[in-house]
């Protein structure tokens, strides 16, 4: 998704503004752009593709002195990524980037163009720096116009706009995507995260919906709907080492081989002897639940699947899962002794963080269970619980799935604690499995090789099916998902026994099934589902603690006292399939094509 970065003061702009984008790559983009302007100099330069062929457009230049300069890598939502869509934005003196949708930028555009306004781009984002150049004609001061313009807007949006009008300053405007502002004496930092900035800004001021404002050399005065409005910096951390790749080949390597690690960060203070604690719950959190409902999208709709069956048959609480974008068009029916939970690993994601707000409005206390601390969505609920998975980078979810997977694991005991729906016995034997994820995460060098080498008989082929039952099916989707982002091949996930009423029609010996047979949860069953794939001469990769005769390849797992420990290992072994197959087929792993790391239109 669009990133945006900004900087204010006498440091070499150009560097701080492409480092800041190439912090911000994760999120997935097709073209970058900056825009500086010094005294009454003002430079451009945009690029498609990535930021390595914006650094060879800037190669010659260097910025001098104070100045102002806003950057962004453009996920394209109206128009083709071409540079001509690229950010920034020109007026006829202006310069704009912004991430999010103007929906009303039709109305805005014709109106604009009636005026005799001409614009360059096909995106909503134009319709900004035009608006304000019309405003500017008109009121007293830039910021006047800026105000003015950034009332006309609707829509999700954060924008930087900078005018040599007011050669000083930059405006800044958020509104239901994320910006922050940073600070080190008299410079002054934007950014969409606040990667970009780490290393450089001391303090940070994370901007609510509705604020705006603009920055001077060594001041922000911000806004809101009321009028002018204080607000307090807090430190900003400069923990920056998880962020690197530490010489894996890709981020998501590397995500997948900390897994054990996060996990025990996961469970920490968290997981006890005896119990179940999450500090961030009030003790009387759950009375009056009796009912949970869980939106979200992608990877961490398939955690909320898997918790699902926990919560039912564990805590004994009625659980229903939704697809964030469903849920929001659908019209509920929400009654105030639901439980609404989210679950997101980047909490910007827009279709989530509305579903979120839409639960909020019928009255329901909400959670969120989520990865980055002070997101929107994390700000938008009564209460939040981290999964303290550290910074994902590959745009491919690996350690956040797994670290969500065992918050929800542990919330389902929670809550069967609280409601005294589990003996004490059973709430021990989970625990005493809990303590054993971490051991069960961690990538043998035996298995990795495997996967290795048995990845190069699966590169072609029409189609994958990952199948299993129970827990094991929102396994097999999320398996799916992850190999059809990074390998672009066709994979589908599908519950075992509901094969033999459709898709066993396409087996055959090029019909590859990736069959998840754990055997501490209906062996028996899924091992008859899979016999009859094989009598159709599909070709099976089965995964087991259990030989299995019919299967073409075999991963044995080493785990089955417990079904969520097989839930865990298996899925490290699908994530390590997915790689190896995308990594020979030449595959950018980390950003796979089209896609974007953090969802924030709709
Ligand atoms: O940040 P979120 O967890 O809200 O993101 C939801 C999905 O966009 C995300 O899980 C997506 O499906 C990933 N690319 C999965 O690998």
């Amino acid at each position: 998704m669009c990133g945006i970065v900004g900087y204010l003061g006498k440091k070499e702009k150009k560097e701080i503004l492409l480092d800041g984008l190439q912090e911000l790559e994760y999120r997935g983009y097709d073209s970058a752009g900056i825009a500086i302007i010094e005294g009454d100099k003002l430079y451009n330069f945009k690029a498609i593709g990535k930021l390595k062929n914006l650094r060879e457009k800037t190669k010659a230049y260097e910025s001098e002195g104070f100045g102002i300069s806003i950057g962004h890598t453009r996920w394209a939502t109206h128009g083709k990524p071409t540079e001509l869509n690229a950010h920034p934005h020109l007026g006829a003196y202006s310069y704009v980037v912004h991430n999010g949708i103007i929906e009303n930028y039709q109305e805005i555009k014709e109106e604009l163009q009636a005026d005799g306004v001409n614009f360059l781009s096909q995106t909503d984002t134009e319709t900004i720096v035009h608006l304000f150049e019309k405003n500017n004609k008109y009121e007293n001061s830039a910021f006047a116009a800026f105000e003015k313009t950034i009332q006309r807007l609707r829509g999700a949006y954060a924008t930087l706009l900078i005018t040599e009008s007011a050669p000083d300053t930059i405006f800044f405007a958020k509104n239901g995507s994320p910006m922050l502002i940073g600070f080190n004496g008299d410079d002054i930092y934007f950014a969409s995260s606040d990667t970009p900035i780490i290393g450089k800004a001391t303090e940070v001021y994370y901007l609510e919906d509705g604020e705006y404002g603009y920055a001077k050399e060594g001041e922000v005065k911000l806004f809101d709907g009321q009028g002018k409005k204080n607000f307090t910096k807090q430190a900003l951390t400069t923990d920056k080492i998880s962020a690197q790749k530490d010489g894996y080949r890709f981020f998501m390597e590397k995500e997948i081989y900390e897994q054990n690690h996060v996990m025990s960060e996961t469970m920490m203070g968290r997981v006890l002897d005896n119990s179940i604690e999450f500090n961030e719950l009030d003790a009387n959190f759950f009375d009056g639940i009796s009912a949970i409902k869980i939106c979200a999208c992608g990877t961490s709709y398939h955690s909320a699947l898997t918790s699902a069956y926990l919560f039912e048959r564990i805590a004994k609480v009625r659980c229903d899962v939704e697809i964030a974008s469903e849920f929001r068009y659908k019209e509920p029916l929400l009654t105030d002794d639901t439980l609404f939970i989210t679950i997101s690993q980047s909490g910007e994601t827009a279709d989530t963080l509305e579903a979120l707000k839409m639960a909020k409005r019928a009255g329901l206390k909400s959670l969120s269970i989520c990865n980055v601390d002070n997101s929107s969505i994390v700000r938008e609920s009564d209460a939040a619980i981290l999964t303290r998975a550290g910074i994902e980078k590959g745009v491919a979810s690996t350690k956040a799935f797994a670290t969500q997977t065992m918050v929800l694991w542990m919330l389902a005991l929670y809550v069967g604690q609280k409601q005294k729906t589990i003996s004490d016995e059973i709430l021990k034997r989970e625990i005493d499995a809990m303590l054993q994820t971490p051991k069960v995460l961690i990538v043998t060098e035996k298995l990795h090789a495997k996967l290795y080498r048995l990845s190069k008989r699966y590169l072609h082929g029409h189609g994958f099916f990952f199948i299993g039952r129970d827990i094991f099916f929102p396994l097999a989707l999320e398996g799916a998902l992850k190999l059809k982002e990074i390998s672009y091949l066709h994979a589908e996930g599908y519950p075992a026994g509901e094969m033999k009423h459709g898709p066993i029609a396409l087996a055959d010996s090029e019909l590859f099934t990736i069959a998840l047979m754990p055997k501490s949860m209906h062996y028996d069953k899924i091992k008859s589902n899979v016999e009859e794939l094989s009598a159709r001469d599909a070709t099976i990769l089965a995964i087991s603690p259990k030989p299995f005769e019919l299967a073409d390849d075999f991963i044995q797992t080493a785990y089955d006292s417990h079904p969520m420990l097989e839930f865990f290992e298996m899925m490290v072994v699908t994530q390590l399939f997915a790689l190896e197959i995308s990594i020979r087929l030449g595959n950018d792993v980390d950003m796979p094509r089209n896609l974007a790391k953090s969802v924030t239109v709709e």
